[in-house]
């Protein structure tokens, strides 16, 4: 084979396919909609001002009597997906605020559907925001217990698609969380939620900046229930059985330093996938950015289309409201 490309090179040249801006959009493989994208937004109980995160430059956690607000100004700019993450001041070592059906996830999901009832809600679904010890999920003898945690997941879901939610994210990585969350809704006659499967979540130090902005409590890791982030087999194996279980779309978590199992992923199953751009891969080209030291939307976009490329039909990204605006000065 070698021999025969080089056997061809003069009358193959790549570059006829280059060589105008009409051909290069005629033969474009991959394309980012602001459709592709959806918006996490981080909301805080009790508090009067937006609060700036340090870590995650651009963003801020916003008080969550502006959240109304803040919906109708992302869907002006287009964006019609989002996924909430709540900032409590009413921990517990269960997270039971969760399953409140007037906490603050359930509060959330009720003010976003009444701003804009066309906005599609995809709340977080775990508990480390809600404990004060930050694990995801409940303590039992310095672990965190998989099937007590489950039966809490079930919990949580039924409250957040009782307020309103269109789909779900569970992010614990629990075993069998996806079977037991389906069961729950299917039960409950929410057979129409749909799950976006947080199914090969890595144990990564990418989600630092993430931990600061939503005041994790977490001394400690989550290498006990989140993926090695060495192993790539193991990760096909948890969307597998994510995919079995019921899950609606497979995530993969975080993305670029992960594109390779998004691409062997896309091999595997016939499900839409999901990327998560998390807080440390925004925050790095943030602050490159911020720095000088390159073009942001360029390297916004390239990195869009490299999760595409690799395989992602979905990105999850606290770009997505830049983008929209940068969107909407191109026009
Ligand atoms: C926790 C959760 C995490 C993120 C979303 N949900 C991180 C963690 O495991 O601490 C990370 C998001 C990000 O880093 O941007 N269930
Ligand atoms: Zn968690």
């Amino acid at each position: 084979m070698g021999n025969s490309i080089l056997n061809i090179t003069p009358l193959r040249r790549m570059r006829r396919l280059r060589s105008s801006e009409a051909m290069r959009d005629l033969l474009r493989e991959n394309h980012l909609l602001l459709d592709n994208l959806i918006h996490p937004i981080f909301v805080e109980e009790h508090i009067d001002q937006p609060v700036p995160i340090s870590t995650l430059p651009g963003i801020s956690r916003i008080p969550e009597n502006a959240l109304a607000d803040e919906i109708r100004q992302l869907y002006a700019l287009g964006i019609r997906y989002v996924m909430p993450f709540g900032i409590s001041h009413t921990k517990d070592a269960q997270g039971s605020d969760t399953w409140n059906d007037n906490g603050l996830l359930a509060r959330m999901v009720k003010t976003i559907k009444s701003a804009v009832p066309e906005m599609m809600v995809i709340p977080d679904i775990c508990f480390c925001e809600y404990t004060d010890h930050g694990h995801c999920g409940v303590m039992k003898n310095d672990k965190v217990c998989n099937d007590m945690t489950v039966e809490n997941l079930v919990k949580q879901s039924v409250t957040a698609a009782k307020a309103g939610a269109d789909m779900l994210a569970p992010s614990a990585m629990m075993d069998g969380q996806v079977k037991a969350i389906r069961l729950g809704l299917d039960a409950a006659g929410f057979e129409d939620v749909a799950i976006l499967a947080h199914s090969a979540k890595f144990a990564s130090s990418f989600y630092g900046p993430f931990r600061t902005a939503v005041d994790c409590e977490l001394s400690g890791d989550r290498k006990g229930y989140q993926l090695d982030y060495a192993n790539g087999r193991q990760a096909l194996l948890e969307a597998s059985l994510d995919e079995a279980e019921g899950a609606d779309i497979l995530m993969v978590k975080p993305g670029t330093p992960y594109l390779d199992v998004i691409c062997r992923l896309r091999q595997e199953t016939h499900l839409p996938l999901a990327a998560y751009q998390v807080g440390g891969e925004y925050a790095g080209i943030k602050f490159a950015a911020l720095a000088g030291a390159l073009d942001e939307k360029a390297v916004v976009t390239e990195t869009f289309i490299g999760l595409k490329r690799a395989g992602a039909d979905l990105i999850v990204s606290y770009y997505t409201k830049q983008y929209a605006t940068w969107l909407i000065e191109e026009k």
